[in-house]
């Protein structure tokens, strides 16, 4: 039986991740957001048109996707309680590290996990109801050599913090060790 839930939005488990882009002075800047999906070469992503990263996408020529393991939640939180806007020292308050895409013109995040390097579809924008939805150009990829064998990618060992939240409540899911083929129940 199903039964009402009164909420004014819902997120079923979204992967959390950082957005590590250049600031105005050529500064890291880094905004932590969840809500996002990608398919085939393009990375989507939802942000609160008054954030710092909402004000920067359309003039930066790329960004990164850093996908953290849970380890770092502290990192994650502070890029994402603490705006740009606000405090000009937001991304050394998180005791990160940083290298460069060679693909992108964006800082990447050294204990990111996997990280997706985008460029922005700039007429790709659209806002409306005071967010703004972003698509991006998944130029590359990058991934810990840990998580590589002989065969590429291995499935079951990527660690990101899942959100999971009404308007009630906020919580991080973990993710499981488990897999199981796709397309062996039907
Ligand atoms: C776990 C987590 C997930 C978040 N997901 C989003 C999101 O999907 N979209 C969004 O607009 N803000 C999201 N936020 C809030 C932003 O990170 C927050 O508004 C931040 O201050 C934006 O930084 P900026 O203004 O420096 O860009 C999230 C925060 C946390 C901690």
């Amino acid at each position: 039986m199903k039964v009402k839930l009164k909420s004014k939005k819902f997120y079923p488990c979204y992967p959390v991740f950082i957005v590590s882009y250049y600031g105005e002075d050529g500064s890291v800047k880094l905004s932590t957001l969840s809500s996002s999906y990608s398919l085939g070469d393009t990375f989507v992503m939802g942000m609160h048109a008054g954030s710092y990263l909402a004000q920067r996408i359309e003039t930066i020529k790329g960004y990164c996707i850093n996908f953290l393991p849970t380890a770092y939640l502290h990192a994650i939180e502070r890029a994402g309680m603490v705006s740009n806007n606000r405090k000009a020292d937001k991304t050394e308050g998180t005791g990160l590290t940083f290298g460069k895409s060679l693909t992108v013109n964006a800082p990447l995040i050294n204990g990111a996990s996997f990280v997706i390097e985008c460029e922005p579809i700039t007429e790709r924008i659209v806002t409306f109801d005071g967010v703004k939805h972003v698509f991006g150009r998944i130029k590359g990829y990058l991934c810990e050599e840990s998580l590589l064998t002989d065969n590429g990618f291995e499935y079951g060992k990527l660690d990101v913090p899942l959100f999971e939240a009404d308007s009630r409540g906020r919580v991080y899911r973990r993710m499981t060790t488990d897999t199981e083929q796709a397309g062996s129940f039907f």
